[in-house]
């Protein structure tokens, strides 16, 4: 019998390839709390990734050279990675339709945003079916396949119809809306019914799971087992198991990178660039969950109420580029562009501009640096599954001085709340009164609460999460997945 092992299956493979010449290709890391959380889970544990490399199919090298650089890029990292090539129509369709324009802001209680257009469920429906045959074709019958957030609902009762009988866990990386909202789905019984056909289904905050179970009473009138963490839905033949599993990160990986000299030479370019000086730090991707140009606005009302801070304070606002074939996002970019440009016009004096705005990927190196040296963290998402920017800048925190400020609608809030300074990012005044506080708070405070969340998340981090999942799924920890002859022992 084959070892049991790992088959993860998400939207996106944790690679994303780059044309490098007319016929050579790169593989570089995926950005987004999914890969960055994955990442270290299957690490060294000889199991499978299978998710689309990003590219439409007609952009990518053939076949058998991308099946090569998959094999190139999993063996570096020290598990396998098999694609699913999606046209530029289902692209258009699945991804940036159903998942992009339905589901993605669904979910996030934006539903006016949403773009209910039928053609794009037939695309999610056969898209899903597609990701179902590649885990048919690549899983060993004694393996746990785990499948990933809103993009792959489907994927479970397609391999059911498939005659599939593996256990098959689901985590939602997003919020799960509450009732009337979730209503206003014209598919809300098929995607329902698709999650009951997982044997596990994890979201990331008691709130969450309270909103699923409350669709499926209301909906589906199933009996219902438990409370708070994790309970079951009684349906006629089997139970489905339902839990809260806030995801983390990596506390060690980020906590080492922090101390290293790379990120020390980096952290002292910042300082050396912006002296006597406390830095704000916001880091997002480009999205309208993420309240960006609310958090500007705030930032301004915090400049003209407390013209104390001019000259003291610099908000570094980077924004990663993402889904910019949707018109939301091009809106937003130039919604943001427009207010940093505003912003920077009314205050900059000679010497001093108050927002430094980085519209670009960055290294982790960078990233870390950025974490680092900044004295605040100013994460003010409208709504958030979880938020690991929030945890990544607090164990990148090693001085234990920085001060993280976080919106009630973050899922992190829910762990994070006692320590750090939460905020409504619609209420600007607060968000100023925040950044204000934050500003002024004596070094012994700051210290005591970041040490405090830096306990919590590193008691709580990425393996705990996997752990907690593959026992309520399996009854496993991640340690029983034996590592490859690829390990390599943490210092
Ligand atoms: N991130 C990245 N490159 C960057 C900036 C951020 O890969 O230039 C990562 C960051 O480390 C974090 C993720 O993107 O792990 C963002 O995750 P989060 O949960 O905060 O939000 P999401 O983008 O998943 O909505
Ligand atoms: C969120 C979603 C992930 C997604 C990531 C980046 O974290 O939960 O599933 O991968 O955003 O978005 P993208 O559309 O670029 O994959």
């Amino acid at each position: 019998m084959t070892a049991e092992r790992l088959v993860v299956v998400s939207n996106r493979l944790p690679v994303v390839l780059k044309r490098s010449g007319s016929d050579t290709w790169q593989i570089t890391p995926g950005s987004g709390g999914l890969v960055t959380a994955m990442g270290p889970v299957l690490r060294n544990r000889g199991g499978m990734w299978i998710g689309w490399p990003g590219l439409a199919s007609e952009d990518c090298p053939d076949e058998e050279s991308l099946g090569r650089l998959l094999t190139e890029g999993g063996s570096r990292s020290g598990y396998a990675l098999k694609y699913v090539y999606l046209d530029r129509d289902e692209i258009d369709r699945y991804y940036y339709g159903f998942a992009n324009e339905i589901l993605w802001p669904l979910f996030h209680d934006l539903f006016p945003q949403c773009n209910f257009d039928p053609v794009y469920w037939e695309a999610y429906e056969g898209v899903n079916c597609k990701f179902a045959r590649c885990v048919v074709e690549h899983a060993g019958k004694n393996d746990y396949v785990w499948v990933h957030d809103y993009h792959l609902i489907l994927v479970a009762r397609e391999l059911r119809r498939m005659g599939l009988g593996h256990r098959i866990g689901f985590f939602l990386h997003v919020p799960f809306p509450p009732l009337d909202i979730f209503l206003k789905l014209p598919w809300r019984f098929q995607i329902l019914e698709a999650l009951l056909e997982y044997d596990l289904i994890g979201f990331q905050t008691v709130r969450d799971r309270r909103n699923f179970i409350g669709c499926i009473r209301a909906l589906l009138g199933y009996k219902v087992k438990g409370r708070g963490q994790i309970g079951s839905i009684i349906m006629n033949d089997r139970e489905v198991h339902v839990g809260a599993f806030p995801i983390s990160i990596d506390f060690k990986e980020f906590s080492d990178l922090a101390r290293s000299g790379e990120v020390a030479d980096q952290a002292w370019i910042v300082h050396a660039n912006l002296p006597k000086m406390q830095l704000i730090l916001g880091v997002d991707r480009l999205d309208y969950t993420k309240g960006i140009p609310h958090r500007l606005l705030a930032f301004d009302n915090a400049l003209t109420r407390y013209p104390e801070l001019r000259r003291k304070v610099t908000l570094i606002q980077v924004v990663v580029p993402s889904r910019r074939e949707v018109e939301e996002y091009e809106k937003l970019k130039q919604e943001i562009e427009r207010l940093v440009g505003e912003i920077n016009g009314k205050y900059t004096e000679v010497g001093w501009s108050p927002i430094h705005y980085i519209f670009h990927t960055l290294t982790r190196t960078e990233l870390v640096a950025y974490y680092r040296t900044c004295e605040i963290a100013l994460i003010t998402p409208l709504k958030d599954g979880m938020n690991l920017v929030a945890k990544e800048y607090c164990a990148s925190s090693i001085e234990d001085n920085g001060v993280l400020i976080l919106s009630e609608f973050a899922g992190a809030a829910a762990q994070l709340y006692q320590d750090a300074l939460l905020v409504n990012p619609y209420d600007r005044q607060g968000v100023a009164d925040a950044i204000y506080k934050a500003f002024s708070m004596n070094e012994e405070q700051r210290r005591e609460r970041m040490r405090r969340l830096r306990n919590q998340i590193r008691r709580h981090d990425i393996i705990d999460w996997v752990d907690s999942f593959l026992r309520a799924g399996i009854a496993k920890g991640l340690d029983d997945f034996p590592l490859t002859e690829f390990f390599v022992p943490r210092q």
